[in-house]
């Protein structure tokens, strides 16, 4: 799969507010994801979906690096971090989205979306629901539980048991939790002692 013409247009402008903190990465694997589960999802629309994820975590960009993590966190001490960074997003989004001609309705919908992709706990709507999967899915992808590890010093198992608990019971699709089943017992069978004598020969 690549990005479509118009999403390729959007990441360049996405990709100047997401190099903090593995946003960049972040983003492409969600959007990968966030495709699949279009694909999955009746009456989902890309042209929400996908501009929003590319676009949802641009706010951090605004928040000093040094307290992201701290927000973050599996026990998070800074949820009016995590707002702001919603609130940034929103207003970059509003602007990117606006300057490149998106339909205003369409600008209208994703901007609502992004506002709240963390700190709403219920989806609005089906698009909404397909953005908050991706998002949360990546944390269950090799890249995601490899990236906890080392941001919160866990070892394997730790990090699969935190994202695991932290995803799994949080999804909206249908779609989204197959696609959490599915690499989450991939995940788990690398745990085993039988792959680690297969890794180790
Ligand atoms: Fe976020
Ligand atoms: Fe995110």
């Amino acid at each position: 799969m690549t990005l479509t013409e118009r999403d390729r247009a959007l990441w360049e402008w996405a990709a100047g507010y997401l190099h903090v903190r593995d946003n960049d990465a972040h983003t492409l694997y969600s959007y990968g994801l966030a495709t699949a589960l279009v694909a999955r999802t009746p009456s989902a629309r890309p042209e929400i979906v996908l501009p929003a994820i590319l676009l949802h975590d641009t706010g951090w960009s605004t928040v000093p690096e040094e307290d992201i993590l701290e927000a973050i966190a599996p026990q998070a001490r800074r949820p009016e971090l995590v707002r702001a960074h919603e609130i940034a997003g929103a207003r970059i989004a509003r602007e990117v989205l606006s300057e490149l001609g998106h339909d205003e309705a369409d600008v209208e919908e994703i901007v609502e979306i992004i506002d709240g992709h963390d700190s709403r706990a219920e989806a609005l709507s089906v698009n909404d629901a397909c953005v908050k999967d991706a998002d949360k899915l990546w944390r269950i992808t090799p890249h995601g539980l490899a990236t906890v590890q080392r941001w919160f010093g866990l070892d394997a198992d730790e990090a699969l048991r935190i994202v695991s608990a932290r995803t799994h019971e949080h999804l909206h699709t249908e779609a989204g939790r197959a696609m959490a089943g599915a690499m989450g017992a991939l995940a788990s069978i690398e745990l085993t002692a039988e792959c680690a004598v297969l890794r180790a020969e």
